[in-house]
């Protein structure tokens, strides 16, 4: 999707803010002995509070509201009676529709007691985004984002997930064109349009390169290693990105 008026832009906000809020007060609910199943009522409640639809639930079906990915799956877990447990990373990605406008975002938390390995992963996770964001202006090349998120993880030693998408567009539905694969391609000549709505999402690992299918529908794993990914939706514009799911 390309804003081009204050509407959309709004719209946009407005959805966002459902998403922040939910994956706010999800991360403060957590807690031992919690079940996913648990924690994405809460999710759903919020969303539904805030007029907002589950995206993955409207556009894929998927078996929860909210995605609530936990050690040792990291991404498209979903509601169940599994507990979690102390010491747990846990992903919580929350994207929603909500007047024709989607929005998507995530963060990883940590169930105390907080390891220094663990701390450190996701605090990397979350300056890969951070920093790929601030380089998404209008007119500079795609290739700014995994650049940015590559950056990071080899000043913190990790490795980045490959075969997941580091940045999608959004806005009109969940996932939508461009596409761009986390780690940089030279052979990627496209630019970061005025306008452009897209998710930055990277995933940094101790040492996994590739997400692989788990044990049920969805799932995706890191076996042997931990995973932390952070997720916006911004709109690319001239002077800088505007961060819709704050
Ligand atoms: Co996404
Ligand atoms: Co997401």
């Amino acid at each position: 999707m390309l804003v081009t008026n204050d509407d959309q832009l709004q719209g946009l906000r407005d959805c966002g803010r459902a998403v922040a809020r939910a994956i706010e007060e999800m991360g403060k609910a957590i807690e031992v002995g919690m079940t996913a199943k648990e924690l994405d009522d809460l999710g759903q409640r919020i969303l539904e509070q805030e007029g907002a639809q589950s995206a993955p639930k409207t556009i894929y079906d998927f078996p929860g509201y909210t995605c609530i990915s936990i050690e040792p799956v990291i991404a498209h877990g979903w509601a169940d009676e599994q507990k979690m447990k102390a010491g747990d990373l846990i992903n919580i990605d929350v994207s929603a529709c909500k007047n024709g406008y989607f929005t998507d975002a995530g963060a990883t938390f940590i169930l105390p007691p907080v390891t220094p390995e663990k701390k450190a992963l996701v605090a990397a996770a979350k300056r890969a985004r951070d920093n790929a964001i601030k380089q998404a202006r209008a007119g500079a090349s795609m290739q700014v984002i995994p650049q940015a998120f590559q950056k990071e993880a080899r000043a913190s030693g990790y490795s980045l997930i490959e075969n997941l998408l580091g940045c999608h567009g959004v806005g009109t539905t969940l996932h939508d064109k461009p596409e761009i694969i986390a780690v940089p391609d030279q052979r990627d000549k496209r630019k970061l349009a005025e306008g452009l709505v897209i998710a930055v999402e990277p995933f940094l690992s101790t040492g996994a390169r590739f997400a692989s299918d788990g044990m049920r529908e969805w799932e995706l794993f890191t076996p042997d290693c931990l995973t932390a990914q952070f997720e916006h939706t911004i709109v690319v514009g001239k002077k800088g990105p505007i961060i819709v799911t704050l």
